[in-house]
């Protein structure tokens, strides 16, 4: 039997002093790949590498190729020691590799062909692959570039000869080539796969300080954000309490409403308030239409394909139990897995466990390293035939960390694995893109993006909500009853039992409209810099410990101060008119990652201040020099 050859060429100008995710991704794809499969022929690269360009080979216990000698920037990887790893089980047998996805492209020269430098890289890689094939996985979001052709998507099936999406964001993004053996014994063994990550910062794909379009520091400068303006829109933060003017520092818990939120709830309750969907009379008429009017608004913020693909809940714990409960009562069994992180809420742990305890399934953990940094290399390893979803915050409310799920997203999906993303605490600061990022599911709340409470989405790939089944029954999900059985409509209507929050949808469209009327680029970029100022600010304050020193990083300072009780050092804010949290924030285990089950919780949103910082340091100062 013929052994297929299991090399992987990686390219990467990387971050100086810093294993990036592709790497890791690298590093974990041939391990994984590549165990089980014999020994493996030798890749010779045929043509020498570009300047800055690093190649790994020979990696792992099975060594996937001879490492070229002499050819500047050879790196070698040594083999993933999993044993210094507890929580990663070693995969006893080799991994059931399902069918590499769909969103492979006939030819590598296809595939470069939108990227920038294409032609030659085409020739680099196709030097050394003749019979690769492609797919290129933007890991950022795009900036008003982009000229993608049909996105990719990983419904299975024969390789597709749809052309790859042609990337030309600002930032980093990843070329994955995977080629069948002409020798392969079978499909487990038949798959090779190389990555090669460029950077594609201003169109370069070597130089340039790789950008990650979710670091606020990519955004816009903050000069085009006007926050005294913005303040003006929000009444209820020009009040007093407890004789000082109101610093509302508790935005991850939940943000104030602009007066157009508040106008369009009131408006909706005086003048138009009726039941939808179900009569014949004007006030109906308009209700719908103001309902499914929103609906639109959230399909538009999120960059949905259709407005069909939105479901109206009542927030991110309700979505994300709705997936838990519809798509994975459906598709999840006895030896399945399922993925989250260690720095989720607990809206995204206990459903799941839930799933588990009903199906037999089990629940694996990404640990996260000192910054509260999700470890790739570790979610990589956990990722396995196994694996049915991969449910993760985009950023968690804890601790603020900005998970890397575009990368989540595009290494679950060379496994075939759908991916949930929880957007309730980056949704308020980041501009999100579903199709960008090819996300499966994702779920958000109103109430933390300036809308209000009770009312929330899910979005789900229109494949996957309509394969889904009910999970709630009533009335307006249906098409028609008997005693014998029951029709139902389809997506969204079908998830949505009962008379849904009418209102709160009007809201939530409301809120969403002036989010994109003052533009979440600029709020991202002001957010950035107020975060910064704020964390050099609170680590001046005596015995002051932050958790969560995460490099990419939204909102969040959790911190305690030493020889202070966390409820006594809210108040204290309390007392002086300044509202933070105090407490688990309902993600225990994120807390105790740090040693810690509470902490003091100050979180920023984009009408808040420098000013606003200042009292607050102040306070802590005062308190302390206690
Ligand atoms: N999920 C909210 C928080 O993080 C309640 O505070």
């Amino acid at each position: 039997m013929t052994t297929p050859e299991t090399g992987f060429l990686h390219a990467s100008p990387g971050i100086p002093g810093e294993a990036s995710h592709a790497d890791l991704v690298a590093r974990l794809a041939n391990e994984i790949y590549g165990r089980g499969h014999g020994p493996s022929a030798p890749v010779t690269p045929a043509s020498a590498q570009a300047p800055g360009v690093s190649r790994e080979a020979g990696v792992g216990s099975r060594s996937f190729g001879t490492p070229p000698v002499g050819v500047p920037g050879i790196t070698h990887t040594p083999p993933l020691d999993t044993a210094t790893i507890p929580s990663v089980h070693p995969l006893a047998d080799p991994p059931a590799l399902r069918p590499l996805p769909e969103f492979f492209v006939p030819s590598l020269s296809e595939a470069a062909a939108g990227l920038p430098g294409g032609p030659d890289l085409h020739r680099r890689i196709a030097g050394d692959h003749p019979r690769a094939t492609a797919f290129a996985l933007p890991s950022v979001h795009p900036q008003g570039a982009g000229p993608a052709t049909e996105p990719a998507r990983h419904d299975g099936g024969r390789p597709s000869s749809r052309p790859v999406r042609t990337v030309e964001y600002p930032g980093d993004y990843y070329f994955l080539t995977s080629e069948t053996s002409r020798t392969a014994p079978g499909p487990a063994a038949s798959h090779r796969l190389d990555e090669h990550r460029l950077d594609a910062h201003r169109g370069s794909r070597a130089g340039g300080t790789p950008t990650h379009v979710h670091a606020p520091a990519s955004a816009p400068p903050a000069a085009a954000f006007d926050v005294e303006t913005v303040r003006k829109d929000f009444p209820a933060l020009h009040q007093t309490i407890n004789g000082h003017p109101l610093v509302w520092l508790d935005n991850a818990a939940t943000t104030h409403k602009p007066r157009s939120v508040i106008d369009a709830t009131s408006e909706f309750y005086g003048r138009h308030n009726s039941n939808i969907h179900r009569a014949a009379h004007t006030l109906a008429a308009r209700s719908t239409d103001l309902f499914e009017g929103a609906r639109e608004t959230v399909r538009r913020f999120l960059n949905a394909p259709s407005k069909d693909d939105i479901v109206f809940l009542r927030g991110t714990t309700e979505a994300i139990n709705l997936v838990a409960n519809s798509y994975g009562r459906a598709n999840i069994g006895p030896g399945d897995e399922i993925i989250v992180s260690q720095i989720e809420h607990h809206a995204n742990i206990v459903p799941w466990q839930l799933l588990t305890q009903a199906t037999g399934a089990t629940l694996r953990v990404i640990p996260v390293n000192d910054r509260g940094e999700i470890i790739f290399e570790r979610f990589a390893a956990l990722l396995s035939g196994r694996t049915r979803i991969v449910s993760v915050t985009h950023v968690a409310n804890a601790l603020g960390t900005i998970n890397p799920v575009a990368e989540i997203i595009a290494l679950s999906h060379a496994y075939g694995v759908p991916v949930l993303v929880d957007a309730a605490q980056s949704s308020p600061h980041i501009p999100l893109d579903v199709q960008a990022l090819d996300a499966d599911f994702l779920v958000f709340s109103g109430h933390k993006v300036f809308g209000p409470t009770g009312i929330g989405a899910l979005y789900g790939k229109t494949h996957l909500l309509a394969a889904m089944p009910p999970w709630q029954g009533g009335g307006h999900m249906i098409e028609d009853v008997t005693f014998a059985k029951t029709v139902y409509k389809g997506a969204p209507e079908k998830f949505e039992a009962g008379t849904p929050d009418i209102a709160g949808a009007v809201g939530l469209g409301a809120a969403l409209d002036y989010l994109e009327g003052v533009g979440l680029p600029g709020i991202a970029a002001y957010e950035h810099d107020l975060l910064e100022y704020a964390q050099a600010g609170l680590a001046e304050v005596r015995g002051v410990r932050l958790i969560g020193t995460a490099r990419r990083k939204a909102s969040v300072m959790s911190f305690t101060v030493a020889g202070h009780d966390n409820e006594a050092v809210a108040k204290h804010l309390d007392a002086r008119g300044i509202a933070v949290r105090s407490g688990h924030h309902c993600a225990l285990p994120a807390l105790r990652r740090f040693g810690v089950d509470q902490s003091v919780r100050a979180s920023l949103a984009f009408y808040n201040t420098r000013e606003d910082v200042d009292v607050f340091l102040k306070g802590l100062h005062a308190l302390a020099r206690r």
